[in-house]
């Protein structure tokens, strides 16, 4: 059976309609390439406690395996969704962006700009990606591959 997955676009200007939301449906798309059932998708602003409400939602409500965030992981004021998933996460998987930025330093050295998170809340797998819609399709192609292997782990299956 294939694992759920819900895609959060963390955006002031998307949340309005200021912006059009280009980043949220490529990662949707990139995910159901993959083979996962993308069961819920939203777009928040770049407020902590929204986000944290958001992934929360989707961990506990919608019930999703996989949570992938687009947008807010910079160095503005305004960017807030790492310490969003901080708040919420169970334990932390350094590793995961650690490897999106080995990939992505190799793109663009601005990759370093990215704080992007991820962590395991409940039975639920959270990962940050950056907002534009290169940066996210990057970052998510660095990973996408191995992420059914850790979805497999945290439901307690070996390797
Ligand atoms: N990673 C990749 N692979 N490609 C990119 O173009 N852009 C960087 C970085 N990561 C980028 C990337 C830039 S310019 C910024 S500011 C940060 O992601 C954070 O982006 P965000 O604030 O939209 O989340």
């Amino acid at each position: 059976m294939a694992y759920t997955a819900a895609v959060i676009t963390v955006s002031d200007k998307c949340s309005t309609g200021e912006r059009i939301d280009t980043s949220g449906p490529a990662v949707v798309s990139m995910l159901k390439e993959a083979g996962y059932d993308v069961i819920f998708s939203s777009v928040v602003p770049d407020e902590q406690d929204i986000i944290s409400a958001e992934l929360v939602k989707c961990e506990h409500e919608i019930g999703a395996d996989l949570i992938v965030t687009t947008g807010g992981t910079g160095l503005s004021r305004r960017d807030v969704t790492p310490q969003a998933t901080k708040a919420v996460v169970d334990y932390e998987i350094p590793a995961i962006p650690q490897a999106m930025l080995y990939f992505s330093l190799q793109i663009t050295p601005r990759a370093m700009l990215s704080r992007a998170a991820a962590g395991v809340r409940g039975s639920s797998l959270i990962i940050n990606l950056p907002g534009s819609e290169k940066a996210a399709r990057e970052n998510l192609s660095a990973v996408v591959g191995t992420l059914d292997h850790a979805l497999k782990m945290m439901a307690g299956g070996g390797h």
